[in-house]
Order: structure tokens, then C-alpha cells, then sequence
């Protein structure tokens, strides 16, 4: 599928809930956000004609977001179904990984290929400030669940805030020992109910990842140990997402770095996404969005190739200014 700007569609991203196990400072206010109500929440079964249709479409690559999938009822059995439809060649999933250890190896069994993980930093009193519900340990315990059971690649996501006073070269590290790809997200304005108590997201947080990585380049050298190396196409981890990426010199992972403030990468957005309560968004940045429950329920399949369609051609050429979102980020799946 071509949208308008000759941009190849094969990657969708479906959140299953708004709903989280933790509350990220950054992402929650610490009672969590009004919840969907359940009528409206898209079922397992509906999730998996939507997919058959978009696999048939050209869609290529599924990763499964929230709010935090893991708590979705069905999970699992959901990802047997979406692994039985012909063209989908790639299922994937972002998690906090709090319920991980217990989940990855049903979730491998299932046709699970790949997972991210949220994950801001390595100390665990930070840790339990920033997700103010969670304990590092069980996160660490899901990571090492997830190599275990063979997911692969097991991709780990920081989003980088001024204010944390994150460490990055420790964080960086953990991809030298470990076939583990350690990566840096900018924060992103969205959503009005996400960030530190209301006090909102501003502009004097965002590090550019371009600063992070001049910092854990800075610490090398005062530890008198190797710089960062760029990674050649035909060696990075599989994905299908924005994300650049480095290495120490023969570490067994790599560090990456998602930049949609400092960098657009609109031009090369190959995705759709589709929300718990059945909307596909064209873009992250805007609230433009196509309802697909209603087709879903009433309709047929054409009648859901044609959201897609409209979806699609609705792909604008990149988010320009435009910043903020009326979803939040847990309502949107990132
Ligand atoms: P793979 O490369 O396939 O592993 O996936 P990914 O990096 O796209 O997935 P993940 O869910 O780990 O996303 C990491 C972060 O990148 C999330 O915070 C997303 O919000 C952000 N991100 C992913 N895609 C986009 C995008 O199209 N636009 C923007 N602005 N951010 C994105
Ligand atoms: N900016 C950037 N990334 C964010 N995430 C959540 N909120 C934000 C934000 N405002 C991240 C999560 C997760 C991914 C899906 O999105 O930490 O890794
Ligand atoms: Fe949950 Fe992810 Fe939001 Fe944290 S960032 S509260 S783990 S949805």
C-alpha cells in the first residue's frame, strides 16, 4: 500500500488497552486517565479480521502497544491467531515488562517474535520514582525472561527527560555483555494528561539525542574506554522502526536513538496505528482519525479495506510543527 507520498504501508501498530500496570511520570497522572469504556474497547476477534484485512492489504509487520498489552485479556491467544494469517511476516510488542516473567514463555509458544521494552533507567530508586508503581528488579527479571525464551531482537527503551538527570553511559552499557539494543527516545509532546503531575511537557526537557550521545562519548573517554560506532544498514537489529543506530566496538547489542523532535523521519514513515477503541491514526502528531468499529461491526471486509484506504491517503508528508495530541501516549501505544 503507497500513500500519497509514494511512502510503502507494511507496518501497523495496534494498542489493545489504554489501561497500565504502572504510571509513568511522564506518561500519567498518578490515579491514571479516565478509562475507555469497555463497549467501545475493539474485541480479540475483531482485532484479528482487522489484521487479516490489512494483511491483505500489504501490511507486513504487527507490533502490539498499549497502555501496557501484557494486562489485555487474551493476549496471548490473540497473538496465536495473528501469527496464522498469511503475509504477516513479523509480530512484535512493546512492554513494561513487569509481567514478563511470568508471560514470555507463552508469549514465545504463540508466535511472539520480538519484544521492546520501556525501560528509563538502571537505578532502582529512580526507577520506582519515575514508574511510581514499579520495582526494577521485576523489569530486569523480564529482560532476562525474554532472552531466555529466545524473543529476538529484545529491544530497551529510555525516553530521555533534562529533568531525570538519566544516566546514560550505564544504560548505553548494559549493550556491551548482553545481545541487548539499549536506545534513547526524545520525549514527545503528547497528550494534555501526560507529564509530571500537570506540570506539563516542556521544551527545556527535551534532549536531543544527538546531546545523549555526545554525553555517553564523554564518558568513554574519561573512562579511557571506546567511543560509539555507527552500525552499517545490513547490521542492525530487526525492526521496522525509526530508530539509528551505534555500537561499542564488539559489544553483542547496539544503542539506538529515536529522534522524532531533532530529526523527522517523517519521509521515511512506514506505519499505521490502530487504537483500543478501533480508530486508525495516520500520524502519531495529529488527532485526524479513521473509525474502523463501526466497519468492523456492521461492515465487510471491503468496508474495512476502504477505512484503510482513506487511512492512508490521509498519511500527511510529515507532522511539520505540529506537536502535542489531545490522546495520550497510553491511549496512542507510542
Ligand atoms: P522496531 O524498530 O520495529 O523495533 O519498532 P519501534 O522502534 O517503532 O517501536 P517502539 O514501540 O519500541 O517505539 C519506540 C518509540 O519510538 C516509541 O516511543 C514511539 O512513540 C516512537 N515512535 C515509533 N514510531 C514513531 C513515529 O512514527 N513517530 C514518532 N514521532 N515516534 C515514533
Ligand atoms: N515521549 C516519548 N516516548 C514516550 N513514551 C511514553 N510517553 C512518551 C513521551 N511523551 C514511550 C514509552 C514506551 C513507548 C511506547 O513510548 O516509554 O517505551
Ligand atoms: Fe505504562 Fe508505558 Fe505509560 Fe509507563 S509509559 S505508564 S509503562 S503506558
Amino acid at each position: 500500500m503507497k500513500d500519497s507520498f509514494g511512502r510503502n504501508i507494511d507496518y501497523m501498530r495496534i494498542s489493545l488497552t489504554d489501561r497500565c500496570n504502572l504510571r509513568c511520570i511522564y506518561c500519567m497522572p498518578p490515579e491514571g486517565i479516565p478509562k475507555m469504556s469497555h463497549v467501545d474497547i475493539l474485541r480479540n476477534e475483531e482485532i484479528v479480521r482487522i489484521v487479516r484485512v490489512a494483511a491483505d492489504l500489504g501490511i507486513k509487520s504487527i507490533r502490539l502497544t498499549g497502555g501496557e498489552p501484557l494486562v489485555r485479556k487474551g493476549v496471548v491467544g490473540l497473538i496465536s491467531d495473528i501469527r496464522a494469517i498469511d503475509g504477516i511476516e513479523n509480530i512484535s510488542l512493546t512492554t513494561n515488562a513487569v509481567l514478563l516473567p511470568q508471560m514470555a514463555g507463552d508469549l514465545k509458544a504463540a508466535g511472539l517474535d520480538r519484544v521492546n521494552i520501556s525501560l528509563d533507567t538502571l537505578d532502582p530508586e529512580q526507577f520506582t520514582e519515575i514508574t511510581r508503581l514499579g520495582k526494577l528488579e521485576t523489569v530486569l527479571d523480564g529482560i532476562e525472561a525474554a532472552l531466555a525464551v529466545g524473543l529476538d531482537p529484545v529491544k530497551i527503551n529510555a525516553v530521555t527527560v533534562r529533568r531525570l538527570n538519566q544516566d546514560f553511559y550505564s544504560f548505553a552499557s548494559m549493550s556491551i555483555d548482553r545481545p541487548l539494543h539499549m536506545r534513547f527516545i526524545e520525549y514527545m509532546p503528547v497528550g494534555s494528561s501526560s507529564g509530571f503531575d500537570n506540570s506539563g511537557w516542556g521544551p527545556e526537557d527535551v534532549i536531543s539525542s544527538e546531546e545523549v550521545r555526545e554525553a555517553i562519548n564523554a564518558s568513554a573517554r574519561e573512562k579511557a574506554l571506546p567511543e560509539l560506532i555507527e552500525v552499517r544498514d545490513e547490521d542492525k537489529p530487526l525492526g521496522y522502526g525509526p530508530a539509528k543506530y551505534y555500537r561499542f566496538p564488539g559489544a553483542k547489542g547496539t544503542v539506538g536513538f529515536i529522534s522524532p523532535l531533532s530529526k523527522h523521519f517523517c519521509s521515511e514513515c512506514n506505519r499505521l496505528r490502530l487504537t483500543a477503541d478501533g480508530k486508525l491514526r495516520p500520524c502519531l502528531f495529529s488527532d485526524v482519525e479513521y473509525d474502523l468499529h463501526e466497519a468492523v461491526r456492521t461492515g465487510t471486509d471491503a468496508d474495512i479495506a476502504e477505512v484503510f484506504y482513506t487511512a492512508i491517503g490521509a498519511k500527511p508528508d510529515e507532522h511539520h510543527d505540529k506537536v502535542g495530541t489531545e490522546r495520550g501516549m497510553s491511549a496512542i501505544g507510542g
